[in-house]
C-alpha cells in the first residue's frame, strides 16, 4: 500500500476504533456526533459531557452512546484516549489543558485558546506528556480545498504572488438567540471567522512570517433584532473591523478582512493569485463548494471539478485523521503547530493594530499534508508519514 493509497476492506475492518470523550454537547455537537458514529470508520465515541445534565443524556440517547458522565470522570476513565472539546472559547484552554495534564490526546473546537501565550502553554505541555493536541477547523481537508491544494500543488496557477480573503457579514445579533459574546472579549469577526480563513491560507500558501492589522469598533452599541432578546443593546467590546495583512514565508502577500460590520459584499471567500493563473476557493467554512480557475490563455474563469472526496460537512476528520495517527504513527494534518499558528496570526493582526508596528511571527508553520485523493468515504486514509 502506497503512501497514499487506498486501504482494501480488511484493512478496515481490521482497524482500531479509537475510543472518545466528547465535552460539550452544544449547537456543533450534532455534527460530530453523527460523523465519529456513523462516517469515520476508526473513531468510537465512548462517553459525552456537558454541565447542563439534559444535553449530554440527549445526545447519548439520540447518538447511542454508551456513557454519560462528567468532565472529571472521564479525565479517570483508562477506555477514554481522545478528549473532544466542544465548549465554547473561553473554555477551551482550561479543558485541554486538564486532558492533557491526564495524558489525553485533545482534539479543540476553534480557536485553540484566546491568548497565543495560553496557545503556546497547550502546545508545550502536549509535548512534554508526548500527547497529541490539535483542532478545527479541519474543512480544509474537504473536496474544496483539497482540490484547490492540488492545483497549486501541481503549478496550475505558477508560483502564488498573492492571495486575498473576505469574510464580511452584517452581524449575528440578526438571527443568533444569544449574541452577547461575539461582541465581548475573545469574540469578534477575527477569532469567530478567522480561524477557517486563516487555516485554508496556511494550508495552501504555507506559513506566515510577519503580520500588520487595523481595526475598529463601527458601531460601539448594537442592537438584538432576533427573539427572544428583541430590542436589547449590546456595548461592543471589541473589534468588529479588521483587516489584516499577511507575508508568508515564500514571499506572498496576503490580505484578509473580517468584519461584523458591512450590510453585503460582492468579494469572493478566497483568491489566490499566481504567476500563471487565479485560483477562487470556495468558503473555507464548508467541504465542497465551487473551484474556478483563470489562465491567461483560457476563455475565461472556469470550473474545476473537485478532485477529492468529503464536500459534505464533514466535521470530525480531523479527530479520524488524529485517532490514524495514534494508531499508526505520523504527522496530524490539523495538528498543535497550525491551530497555534493560526491563533498567532489572529492575536498579531490585534496587537500590531496596538503598537502601531508590524509584528514578526514566533511560530513556524509548514503546510499540512495533503488529503490523499482515492479513499473512498467512510474509510479512514492512510497518513502521511
Ligand atoms: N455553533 C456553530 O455553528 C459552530 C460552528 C463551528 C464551530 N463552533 C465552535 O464550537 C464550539 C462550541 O460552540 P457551540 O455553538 O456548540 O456552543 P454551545 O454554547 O451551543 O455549546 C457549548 C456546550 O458546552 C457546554 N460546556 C461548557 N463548559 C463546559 C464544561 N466545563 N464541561 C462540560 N460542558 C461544558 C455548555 O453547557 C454547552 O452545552 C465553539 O468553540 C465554537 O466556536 C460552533
Amino acid at each position: 500500500m502506497g503512501l497514499f493509497g487506498r486501504q482494501s476492506k480488511k484493512d478496515v475492518f481490521d482497524i482500531r476504533k479509537i475510543n472518545i470523550g466528547v465535552v460539550g454537547c452544544g449547537n456543533i455537537s450534532d455534527i460530530y456526533f453523527r460523523n465519529l458514529t456513523k462516517t469515520f470508520s476508526n473513531t468510537n465515541v465512548y462517553a459525552c459531557a456537558d454541565l447542563i445534565a439534559d444535553r449530554a443524556e440527549n445526545a447519548a440517547q439520540k447518538w447511542g452512546i454508551a456513557n454519560v458522565m462528567t468532565f472529571e470522570d472521564m479525565l479517570l476513565c483508562d477506555e477514554i484516549e481522545i478528549i473532544l472539546n466542544l465548549t465554547t472559547p473561553q473554555g477551551h484552554y482550561d479543558i485541554c489543558k486538564r486532558s492533557i495534564l491526564a495524558g489525553k490526546h485533545v482534539y479543540v473546537e476553534k480557536p485553540l485558546s484566546l491568548t497565543f501565550n495560553e496557545g503556546c502553554e497547550l502546545v508545550k505541555l502536549a509535548e512534554e506528556k508526548n500527547v497529541l493536541l490539535g483542532g478545527a477547523p479541519d474543512t480544509f481537508m474537504g473536496a474544496g480545498i483539497q482540490t484547490c491544494r492540488k492545483l497549486i500543488d501541481d503549478g496550475i496557477i505558477g508560483r502564488p504572488i498573492g492571495a486575498t480573503a473576505f469574510m464580511m457579514v452584517p452581524g449575528h445579533e440578526r438571527w443568533h438567540p444569544n449574541p452577547e459574546f461575539y461582541y465581548k472579549k475573545g469574540g469578534g469577526p477575527m477569532y469567530d471567522m478567522g480561524p477557517y480563513y486563516l487555516t485554508a491560507l496556511v494550508n495552501l500558501m504555507g506559513g506566515v512570517s510577519e503580520v500588520c492589522g487595523m481595526g475598529n469598533i463601527s458601531f460601539p452599541q448594537r442592537t438584538i433584532t432576533s427573539e427572544p432578546k428583541n430590542g436589547e443593546i449590546i456595548d461592543v467590546e471589541v473589534n468588529t473591523h479588521i483587516a489584516g495583512l499577511l507575508r508568508f514565508e515564500t514571499g506572498a502577500i496576503g490580505t484578509i478582512i473580517t468584519s461584523f460590520d458591512v450590510h453585503k459584499t460582492n468579494l469572493p471567500k478566497i483568491e489566490i493569485y499566481g504567476t500563471d493563473g487565479t485560483l477562487v476557493v470556495p468558503d473555507p467554512n464548508t467541504f465542497g463548494g465551487k473551484v474556478s480557475l483563470f489562465k491567461p490563455n483560457g476563455s475565461g474563469f472556469e470550473e474545476i471539478p473537485h478532485t477529492h472526496i468529503y464536500a459534505e460537512n464533514s466535521r470530525g476528520i480531523g479527530v479520524a485523521d488524529m485517532a490514524q495517527c495514534i494508531v499508526e504513527g505520523g504527522v496530524l494534518r490539523a495538528g498543535k503547530d497550525l491551530i497555534n499558528h493560526v491563533l498567532e496570526i489572529m492575536c498579531a493582526i490585534n496587537s500590531s493594530d496596538t503598537k502601531k508596528e508590524y509584528y514578526k511571527m514566533q511560530t513556524v508553520c509548514a503546510r499540512p499534508a495533503p488529503m490523499p485523493s482515492d479513499i473512498i468515504k467512510g474509510e479512514t486514509y492512510k497518513q502521511a508519514k
